[in-house]
């Protein structure tokens, strides 16, 4: 179900037309539907019927904070990546005793920030970072709640800038190195094993990547307890992926099943977190953007429009595909092919290739897909203003972020003296 529809020719999020919030907001601009992010997560909460679990969102994908307060009155836990992250969860009223920390790089000032707020679990990415995480408790005096995220060489299947679980990947603890990590843990005095993670990339759309990771993950809980070190909760990450272009991935429904089955075979009876991004928030946005003009060279039509790939930078950084559809439905047979191109001066300033649309100047277009991975990676390449993001509830839009202004732009930036 999408709360993305056209009604009668134009485009809504919800029951608010899109043309509206343009007219009233101005492009770009990011739009989001409240019904889309709460029952995505629901679609989770409920596939674990009444096995233990906690849905960690993965705050990245979209960090809004009118976001986060959105799955926080769901009692949603969260994935967070930075000190940062940690600040704007708490500030949105979630539970830090359902966080989890991830990450390569923790600084040992977001390690104590994250300590000092009692987050559940510190996912430790090397054994450096244990000593690290075991020094920075101890100069507290408290314990440090830990799993380790290992990584287990699945190939998820996806594309190479993320897929996240292969040896060749900076991310957690190879499956050699951490039983020992986990024997070096046990004895550490501020430090607690409380659970095990995994995360093997992003956009996954087959449940077999999913299961093979959860096998390997399940040998070593059971050689942990070999060694008397019981794992609380089993962490397996976020990645399910969602439909740009006709993918089919497993819905929520299989995806959970899949995991609970598969731990039950092994007669482990563990709860289970999970860290979704994409599947949440993805598809719960779009962008909203303009067309300034039309150009046509020998070879290719351009619509050129006011956002580029500072506002959405998926399409240049990965080849990602995002749909685009007209805000107003028109008939076809007036339609051409488009380069969907935007302001910036880089070629790769290019939303969509080769795509047919019946369109004018002026005309409003959607960028789907726009939800996850979007407002949260654009940048201020060219001296561009970030868009305003706008939550849709029902016929309500709220602004949730006001679009940046050029003195927000330069704040911070100061000349030499004379
Ligand atoms: N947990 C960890 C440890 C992660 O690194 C990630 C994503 C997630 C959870 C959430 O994954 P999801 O459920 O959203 O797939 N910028 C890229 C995606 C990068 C994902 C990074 N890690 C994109 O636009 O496709």
């Amino acid at each position: 179900m999408s709360f993305f529809e056209y009604i009668n020719g134009e485009l809504y999020a919800e029951q608010t037309s899109l043309s509206s919030i343009a007219t009233e907001h101005g492009t770009p601009c990011y739009v989001y539907s409240r019904a889309a992010i709460e029952t995505q997560w629901k679609s989770l909460n409920e596939a674990f019927g009444d096995h233990p679990h906690t849905i960690c969102y993965a705050v990245k994908a979209n960090s809004n904070i009118a976001v986060l307060n959105i799955l926080a009155r769901l009692g949603s836990g969260f994935d967070i990546v930075s000190e940062g992250e940690l600040r704007r969860v708490l500030k949105a009223g979630g539970d830090p005793n359902k966080v989890v920390f991830s990450g390569v790089a923790k600084s040992k000032n977001e390690l104590a920030f994250a300590l000092q707020n009692n987050v559940r679990s510190i996912n430790i990415e090397s054994v450096a970072e244990l000593e690290r995480v075991q020094e920075v408790a101890a100069s507290l005096n408290t314990t440090a709640s830990i799993a380790f995220r290992v990584n287990p060489n699945v190939d998820p299947e996806t594309h190479p800038y993320i897929s996240t679980g292969m040896d060749k990947a900076k991310f957690g603890v190879t499956m050699e190195a951490a039983f020992e990590a986990y024997k070096r843990a046990d004895l550490l005095p501020n430090i607690e094993v409380h659970g095990i993670a995994c995360h093997i990339g992003s956009q996954i759309t087959k449940t077999s990547p999913f299961s093979d990771a959860l096998e390997i993950v399940l040998s070593m809980v059971k050689r942990l307890a070999t060694q008397g070190i019981e794992i609380k909760q089993l962490d397996l990450g976020g990645g399910l992926g969602i439909d740009y272009q006709g993918e089919v991935p497993p819905s929520a429904d299989d995806y959970v099943q899949s995991m609970i089955q598969g731990i039950k075979a092994h007669g482990i009876d563990l709860p289970i977190a999970i860290e979704p991004g994409r599947y949440i928030a993805g598809n719960s946005g779009v962008m909203l953007t303009q067309i300034e003009f039309l150009k046509h060279n020998t070879s290719k039509n351009f619509a050129i429009v006011d956002a580029g790939m500072n506002d959405l930078l998926r399409p240049a950084l990965y080849q990602a595909f995002h749909n685009i559809k007209p805000i107003k439905e028109k008939p076809t047979e007036e339609a051409k092919v488009f380069d969907v191109v935007g302001p910036v001066c880089e070629s790769a300033c290019v939303l969509g290739y080769d795509r047919t649309l019946a369109v004018k100047p002026g005309d409003l277009l959607a960028v789907l897909s726009a939800g996850a991975y979007s407002f949260v990676m654009a940048n201020n390449y060219n001296s561009r203003n970030r868009p305003p993001e706008i939550m849709v509830d029902g016929t309500q839009a709220h602004v949730i972020r006001k679009r940046e202004s050029f003195e927000q732009l330069i704040a911070g930036e100061t000349q030499l003296p004379e």
